[in-house]
Order: structure tokens, then C-alpha cells, then sequence
């Protein structure tokens, strides 16, 4: 893939106005002509080809873009190129020729498994540099202050903290490959890690061909409104290097995508009317130094605003508008699972607790926003971009494009975060289009603020619920109802419809139970797929009324859940009985040493404290079906022997930080008893690797690991058979030849001298693997997962009665992975889970059209995230890969009612709506004494 300019080469933005800068990069002279004033950040990345700085906001906010300038850290996207000029300017490419403490604290974010995405890690290293530059031997606290201005948004700050603190330490994960037949269950350092540390990791904005084009999109400022086109052409001509113009009428196929095909709903450009703030209606491409200064609002429309349906009430309303003409009442779905008699059994409830439960919008905030370019080959086109899931883009973008699927290939990028949102199409119809009509290759990057406004949320949530149990503390019955905005188009809204009243019981078992829920269209941003598919709101109301239930039975919350856990014989709310891989009790009892002792400590600090601070702990389960609801995910993995001796495994499995790049290979390389570095590793591009699905409902490790021991294993057997021998018999690989040992005899093989397949190969292994589910009757009684992950989370928090301010002290995590393939990745989900629990627990709401970055909008910083203790149960799954089940989505679920809880145990009050900020937790906490003010008044009074 050619690049714009090479290191060093200069010269890329000039243009009138420009001028001759030089200073120092990396110890090597440079000079750059460009404006005074253009970022430094852009001029590392776009002119010296320094894309190991990364740009996640381009506002001071995020700290990706650190750098360091006279060995002092800065965010290079708030320095003017010409503040640089004659200075020495050190970025994460400066390892080897500048510095040796940035080579040894890349080393440690290594063997810390500090790098997820790896989109922040260039800042974080530059940081934790700097720091050492300072301080040889840094503690804790100085760590903390050194990173507190970059961002993370995948591993919870506990392995960066780690790595910093150990730069010259010990390994902690295996750097070197394991043995054939060893690498499950070792703590093998991420395949793709180096790349990550190195800043030589290629994000969607890291790489385009010469020529490019710029793309950028005209959008709706209104939540609904009507729009007409004026003089376009006009517009056209009076800006030179405008190459062309795109509005709806130019898509030669169908004007919509959309993740689920039944549903799909959503167009490219809307059509007359726009259904929410921030819907792209037209795009602009031309020469980039053009479009990056092109005053949108001189764009030729005209927009009538009209009434919008703001909330799941307006738009359930009878006199409310329709989205769209065939969803009446603007419900897009409904989802629903009943089984026992759930109105008897309420009826003769001994006790019972009840409650209503509200979330708002929650963004995904990854730090890389979306990204990629697009180029047409002869009658095909290429899109290079970041995305979970390759092959359904492919899909929609030849339903668009009106080409045939082998017609489209995506090339899926690095992705820095996605958390779900990355599953939708966003950028790519764009730039497919332009490129495809223009000829020539077109990109487009968005900057946060687009990113935020038009990309999906967590959906908003309104739940009512209520539980009882028996005077033993035994459940026995649960009706649930749940409402989730689910935006102006359906993304994931069936997903989370569907998968929420399975969810709705906790790992727990309920015979008699009901739970109903709605997908509400309304006129906002369309909410999709984060982590969870709704799970984490259900947890919220679930897990707090489960506490309340203990409370008033007077039993200890830990162990009223450990009554009422799920085991291997008891049916699951939809019928189903799991028979092995049920490890939610060994998850809570393995909480009970710290509940103990944390309760106690909370007690004695109540007991002595005289301010305003109080103490709390807090527990949920979890549990989380791994792949999709009661449908087909099957993922195909490809592996083959080269005549060079080495092992080429094609796994699509989209790595987007979690780690199947170097889950995947793990278990391949045991089935097929070959060690990982003989193995060389083709990516998702569908041109080259067939389909492992989308990287989504913690299925990677489940589905798509099962499908590489499939292929490995079939591989195995394909080797052995170059010699006819049994499935007994050894075999070893080396340069171009192969030893087959049957116990009998030793045949050596010539590799080049055997014909190749139809793949290239010497000898090939594929498989598919489709998880073994039932679809669910009108009850939801069926099948709906093949295997379930279950977790329990434990939190300690302090609350400023006065303030309303909450800090998480500390978090217990157990989770049941089945089998941690890799143990350091497991905690890194876990970690990172955990950060965003607590994000939505206690500060994120992102409310469309106001605060469209990542100032504003507030994610954890390394201050918020307290130490996590990870305990890995392995309660293996018959159906998983050596027994594993997932993790990514699991690790959140338990977090936010767990910190809910601990404030509850803390304060007294119950909090209804998330996130809990200081202005939420103090109005509880007056509501409450004036209640208890009330109750006593009206005692005397009787
Ligand atoms: S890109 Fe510079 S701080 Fe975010
Ligand atoms: S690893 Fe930090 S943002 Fe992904």
C-alpha cells in the first residue's frame, strides 16, 4: 500500500501561505514547509509520514497525540508547527534512534499487556517516558499524574500503571512462543503487540495512496427536518478543486444498510427528510487542502425544521409522527421470554421489592474516530477502513454500490476501539461512492465531534421490575419491562430487544418470570450495539432489586445471590438447562474472604468516622450469551502448510483490542501441535481470508476459536496424510521440509516438491463453526445461546454524604471464562470492563447536540479507576474451545450495579438513574432525610 509521503520527504500541505520550518525529529534534521499554524500533530503525521502519533480529538483532550519537545510531553495537536521550529521534537518512532528509555518502557507496556487498541498507547508511552526522564524510580501517584492527561478507553489504566511502575522489571507474559502444544493457557505477550508499543500499528487514518482525495459530508443540524438542494453545480464551479458533489440521487444501487438485513433501514443520504441532528444528506470530495478549509455552511441547502420526538413517551404518543410508515407506535420490536405463572406467583409473593430504573445515551468514546479510504480497481472497490465486521460491510456496500459482494473488498485497518459501535457502516458508503464515481481514491476521517454526533450510543432505558422471593430467600418470581430508545434508525435494536429478556434474570434461577421489552424509534441518534446489547442496564435495575429483596429479608446480599445462583441442572429462564460451564456460584463465593473483611472495614470506618464520609460495598452477578440470540454466527477459519515450511492462518476475527489476533492462534496452534512462530498471520480482508463474522457478543474467542481448532486439527490430519500416516503419528515442520514420525518410520518430506492446492498450500485445514442454538417459540423458550459466560463483581466506595461525590476504592472481580486461553488478556477485558461500569455508573450521559467531545463528555481517567483484583474461575464450556466461553462483554455487566449497591449500603438511598453524579446522589440523599423527616413528623402527629 503506497503511502502519501515518506519520512522526511516534506512538503505535503504546501500551499500559498506556507513556510520552510525546520527542527529536530528523533535526533534527525527535518524541514517542512507548511502554514505557521497548522498542528504539529498533522505535520508529524501527514508530512514527515510520523503516523505513530495518533489523533483522537484534536482539542487538547484525549492526549493521544503526545509528544515530546525538549523532552517535555505536549499534545502535539494543540502546538503550532512554527512553536516546534528549532526545537527537538521526540515521537514514539524515536525508540531506536533517540532513546533507550523509550525502547525499555515500550518493552514493559509489552509484557504488562498494557496495549489493547493500542490508539492511546503511543501518548501513554510518551508519557510514562517523560516521567522516567525525570524520575528513574516514579511511585504510584507519579504515574497517575504523568498519564492523567491521556485517555484509554479499553484496559481500565491498572496494566499502564503496572507497566510504568516495572520498566526495568520482570516478565510478566511470555515474550518468546511457547512449545507446540503449550500456548493455551499461557500468558503469551499480544502477537500484534509490537506493533502497538512501536506506533507501527495502521489505523484507518494512517495510510492512504498518492492522490487521495478528501471527503466531507453535509449534515442535518436538526433533529428532523426537510431539506431541498439548491444550485449544486453552481456550488461546484465556484470552488476550484471541488471534484465532485454526492447527494442520494448518485447511489447506483439501494439507498440503505443496516447490520440486521430484515430491518435494515438507514440510509446513506436521506431523502427529502432528515430523521436525526447530524444525518448526512450530501457529501463534498475534492483535493484535501480545499476541503479542509471549505466553509460547510456555504453548501447550497435549505432546511425546514420540523417537529422531533425527543423521548420513548413522544414518540409512543398516539398522535406522534412515524419514522418510518410501517413500524406503527414507532416500536421498531418487541422482544419477550415467560415461563411458570409470573401473575399467581406475584400474588402470593412472601416478599418482594419493585422499582423503575432509568440510563440515558452512553458513547462509545473510543479514542480512534472512524476512518479509512476507498479506491476503484477496473470494476471493483477497495475500502481500507476500521471496522468489527469486514464481510457485512461488504455486503451492504455492494447492496449500495449495485456491484456483486466479490465485487467490494474491505480491508479492515487496525481499529482503535470499537465497543460495538464500529459494527455499523459510517464512513465507508461515503467514500465507496466518491471513489467509485470519481476514479480516483478518496478518504475521509472524522473529526470527534462528527464522530459523536452521527455514530451509535447505548440505548437510553426506562425498566420497571419487580421480584419476590420466598421467606427463605429463594426467588420466585420476576416481571420485567423494559423500554430502550433505540434512535431514528434500527442498528442493534433487535438485538438488544431480543437478547435483554433472556438477560433480565441474572444468573439466577426464577421459575415463574415475565419480561417484555420494546425498541422505540424517536428522532435521535440512532442507538446500537456498546458493549452488552442492553445487558448493562438490565443489570442495574435487576441487581438493585435483588439487593433490596435481601435487605428486607435481612440476609446477607452475597449470600442470598449464592442461594439463588444458576448451577449446571437448573433451568435457565428460557428452558434451557446449561449441563456443564455454570461457574456464578464459584464466582460469588469466591468474592466472600474480601466481602467479609471489606464489610467489616466499611462498618468500623462508619462507626468512627465524624465528616461526611461514608463507606459502602456493593455486589452483582452476571451472566452473558456468547455469540448471537437463537441466530446462525458461524465463523470460518482457514489454515495451510507452505512450501517453505511455515503455517499461514487466515482468521478474519476483526482484533479490535480484545486480543483474537492472539487468542485465535493460541488455540490453532496447539490443535495443530505446531508452535506460534512458525505460524504467519493473514488479516480480515476479505479478499484474502474467509468470513469469522463480526467482532461482537464476546464470539470471537468462543466461535471463531472453535473454528481454528476445527482447521488446525484439520490441517493436522492433511499433514499426516502427505506421509499416509495415522492420526498417531508425529510430525515436525522445518525450512521447506517435513518429518512424519509414525512410531515405525521416519519419512522425510521435500515441501517444494509437492503440488499446491487450489488455496496455495502444500496442504490446507478450514472449518466452520456455528454455535448450537434453538430459536426461542413466542414464549422465548428455546436455545437461544450455546454457551453462557457468568461473573460476579464486588465494590468498595466511599461517598461524601454532603457532596454527592462517589469514589470506587476498590473492585473484586471473579469471572468464569471457562478456560482462560490467555490469562493477561483476560484481565486486561476484565479491567478494562470494569472502567467502563464505572464510567456509566457515575459520570457518562452523552446528550445529543450538546457536548460533542471529549471535554465535556467525560470518560474514566487513570484517577477514577480503582485497583481491580481479577479472579479467573475455569468452569469449562463442553462447547467451547478447551472449554473457553468469552469475556469482552462480560466484564462490564456486573460493574454499575455493583458500585450502585455499595452507594446504597454507604448512604441509604437508592439511585434510579444513571449515571450517579454528585447532583443525582445528594438529591437522593436530602429526598431521603426529608422522607424520614416526613415519617417522623406524622409518627408524632398519630
Ligand atoms: S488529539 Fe491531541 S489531545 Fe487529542
Ligand atoms: S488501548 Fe488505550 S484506548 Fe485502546
Amino acid at each position: 500500500m503506497a503511502v502519501t509521503l515518506s519520512p522526511g520527504t516534506g512538503g505535503g500541505l504546501a500551499h500559498d501561505g506556507a513556510t520552510e520550518f525546520r527542527f529536530q525529529v528523533n535526533g534527525y534534521p527535518v524541514s517542512v514547509s507548511a502554514r505557521a499554524t497548522q498542528r504539529l500533530s498533522k505535520v508529524l503525521r501527514e508530512n514527515l509520514g510520523l503516523t505513530g502519533t495518533k489523533v483522537g480529538c484534536d482539542a487538547g483532550d484525549c492526549g493521544a497525540c503526545t509528544v515530546l519537545i525538549g523532552g517535555e510531553p505536549v499534545c502535539s495537536c494543540l502546538v503550532a508547527v512554527a512553536q516546534a521550529d528549532g526545537g527537538e521534537v521526540t515521537t514514539i518512532e524515536g525508540a531506536a534512534s533517540r532513546s533507550p528509555l523509550l525502547d525499555a518502557v515500550q518493552n514493559a507496556f509489552l509484557r504488562h499487556g498494557a496495549a489493547q487498541c493500542g490508539a492511546c498507547t503511543p501518548g501513554m508511552v510518551m508519557a510514562v517516558t517523560a516521567l522516567l526522564e525525570r524520575t528513574s524510580s516514579p511511585n504510584e501517584n507519579e504515574v497517575m499524574d504523568a498519564i492523567g492527561g491521556v485517555l484509554c478507553r479499553c484496559t481500565g489504566y491498572r496494566k499502564i500503571v503496572a507497566a510504568a511502575l516495572d520498566v526495568n522489571g520482570d516478565n510478566v507474559t511470555e515474550l518468546s512462543a511457547p512449545a507446540a502444544g503449550e500456548a493455551i493457557g499461557k500468558r503469551l505477550v499480544r502477537l500484534d503487540g509490537k506493533r502497538k508499543v512501536s506506533g507501527a500499528e495502521i489505523f484507518g487514518a494512517d495510510e492512504m495512496p498518492a492522490g487521495t482525495l478528501e471527503a466531507r459530508v453535509i449534515r442535518s443540524p436538526f433533529d428532523r427536518a426537510r431539506f431541498h438542494f439548491g444550485d449544486i453545480d453552481a456550488f461546484v464551479r465556484a470552488h476550484s478543486g471541488i471534484a465532485g458533489v454526492f447527494t442520494a440521487k448518485d447511489i447506483p444501487g439501494e439507498n440503505w444498510f443496516g447490520v440486521i438485513p430484515q430491518y435494515a433501514d438507514q440510509p446513506v443520504f436521506a431523502e427529502e427528510q432528515a430523521r436525526f441532528r447530524g444525518e448526512a444528506v450530501a457529501c463534498v470530495v475534492g483535493e484535501p487542502e480545499v476541503i479542509e478549509t471549505l466553509d460547510l455552511k456555504t453548501f447550497p441547502v435549505t432546511w425546514e425544521q420540523l417537529p422531533a420526538l425527543a423521548s420513548v413517551d413522544a414518540a409512543a404518543a398516539e398522535d406522534a409522527h412515524l419514522l418510518h410508515s410501517h413500524r406503527p407506535g414507532n416500536v421498531l420490536v418487541r422482544g419477550r421470554v415467560a415461563c411458570g405463572d409470573v401473575v399467581a406467583a406475584l400474588a402470593e409473593a412472601e416478599w418482594e421489592a419493585e422499582g423503575e430504573f432509568e440510563s440515558g445515551f452512553v458513547e462509545h468514546a473510543y479514542i480512534e474516530p472512524e476512518a479509512g479510504f476507498a479506491r476503484r480497481v477496473g470494476d471493483t472497490i477497495e475500502v481500507q477502513a476500521c471496522t468489527q465486521a469486514p464481510y457485512m460491510d461488504r455486503a451492504d456496500l455492494a447492496r449500495i454500490l449495485a456491484l456483486a459482494p466479490e465485487a467490494v473488498r474491505v480491508i479492515p485497518t487496525a481499529v482503535g476501539g470499537g465497543f460495538g459501535s464500529k459494527l455499523d457502516l459510517s464512513m465507508q458508503p461515503f467514500v465507496a461512492l466518491a471513489a467509485w464515481h470519481l476514479r480516483r481514491p478518496v478518504r475521509m476521517v472524522y473529526s470527534r465531534t462528527e464522530s459523536m454526533m452521527s455514530t451509535t450510543k447505548r440505548h437510553p432505558s426506562r425498566i420497571r421490575a419487580r421480584v419476590a422471593a420466598k421467606r427463605d430467600g429463594r426467588l420466585t418470581a420476576m416481571d420485567f419491562s423494559a423500554d430502550f430508545n433505540t434512535g431514528a434508525y434500527s442498528s442493534w435494536g433487535p438485538t438488544v430487544a431480543a437478547r435483554v429478556p433472556v438477560h433480565a434474570s441474572g444468573p439466577y434461577h426464577i421459575p415463574h418470570y415475565r419480561a417484555e421489552t420494546r425498541a422505540v424509534h424517536t428522532n435521535l441518534v440512532p442507538a446500537g450495539a456498546f458493549r452488552g446489547f442492553g445487558v448493562p442496564q438490565t443489570a442495574i435495575a435487576q441487581e438493585q432489586l435483588f439487593d433490596e429483596l435481601a435487605n428486607r429479608l435481612e440476609m446477607d446480599r452475597l449470600e442470598f445471590r449464592i442461594l439463588n445462583a444458576l448451577d449446571a441442572t437448573t433451568p435457565t429462564v428460557t428452558g434451557q438447562v446449561l449441563g456443564d460451564g455454570v461457574g456464578i456460584r464459584a464466582c460469588f463465593e469466591a468474592l466472600r474472604p474480601r466481602w467479609i473483611a471489606a464489610g467489616n472495614e466499611a462498618k468500623k470506618f462508619n462507626a468512627q468516622s465524624k465528616g461526611p464520609l461514608r463507606r459502602g460495598i456493593g455486589v452483582a452477578g452476571m451472566w452473558y450469551g456468547c455469540g448471537n440470540t437463537s441466530l446462525s454466527n458461524p465463523s470460518t477459519v482457514r489454515v495451510g502448510l507452505k512450501a517453505d515450511g511455515r503455517i499461514s492462518l487466515h482468521q478474519g476475527a476483526v482484533d479490535i483490542g480484545q486480543g483474537s489476533a492472539t487468542v485465535i492462534p493460541q488455540i490453532c496452534s496447539d490443535a495443530l501441535g505446531v508452535a506460534l512462530d512458525r505460524f504467519d498471520f493473514i488479516s480480515g480482508d476479505t479478499g484474502l481470508s474467509p468470513d469469522c463474522g463480526k467482532t461482537s457478543a464476546s464470539r470471537q474467542t468462543f466461535v471463531s476459536g472453535n473454528a481454528a481448532a476445527m482447521a488446525g486439527a484439520e490441517l493436522r490430519r492433511a499433514i499426516l496424510k502427505l506421509g499416509n500416516a495415522c492420526e498417531c503419528a508425529k510430525f515436525m515442520l522445518g525450512d521447506a521440509w517435513l518429518i512424519i514420525d509414525d512410531g515405525k518410520n521416519n519419512q522425510h518430506i521435500s515441501l517444494r516438491e509437492l503440488p499446491l492446492d487450489a488455496h496455495g498450500y502444500v496442504a490446507t485445514g478450514e472449518a466452520t463453526y456455528d454455535p448450537p442454538t434453538k430459536p426461542l417459540d413466542a414464549n422465548g423458550q428455546g436455545i437461544p445461546y450455546a454457551a453462557y459466560g457468568f461473573g460476579a463483581q464486588m465494590a468498595e466506595v466511599s461517598v461524601d454524604i454532603e457532596l454527592g461525590t462517589v469514589k470506587v476504592l476498590r473492585i473484586t472481580a471473579a469471572h468464569d471464562v471457562g478456560r482462560a486461553i490467555n490469562p493477561t488478556l483476560v484481565e486486561g477485558q476484565i479491567e478494562g470492563g470494569i472502567a467502563q461500569g464505572l464510567g456509566m455508573a457515575l459520570m457518562e450521559e452523552f446528550f445529543p447536540g450538546r457536548g460533542e467531545n471529549l471535554h465535556d463528555y467525560l470518560i474514566p481517567t487513570v484517577g477514577d479507576i480503582p485497583p481491580i483484583e481479577s479472579i479467573l474461575i475455569e468452569d469449562p464450556s463442553s462447547v467451547g474451545p478447551s472449554g473457553a466461553k468469552g469475556i469482552g462483554e462480560h466484564s462490564m455487566v456486573a460493574t454499575a450495579p455493583a458500585i450502585l449497591n455499595a452507594i446504597h449500603d454507604a448512604t441509604g438511598v437508592r439511585i434510579h438513574k444513571v449515571p450517579a453524579t454528585p447532583a443525582r446522589v445528594r438529591i437522593a440523599i436530602l429526598a431521603a432525610a426529608a422522607d424520614a423527616d416526613r415519617n417522623i413528623e406524622r409518627r408524632y402527629s398519630e
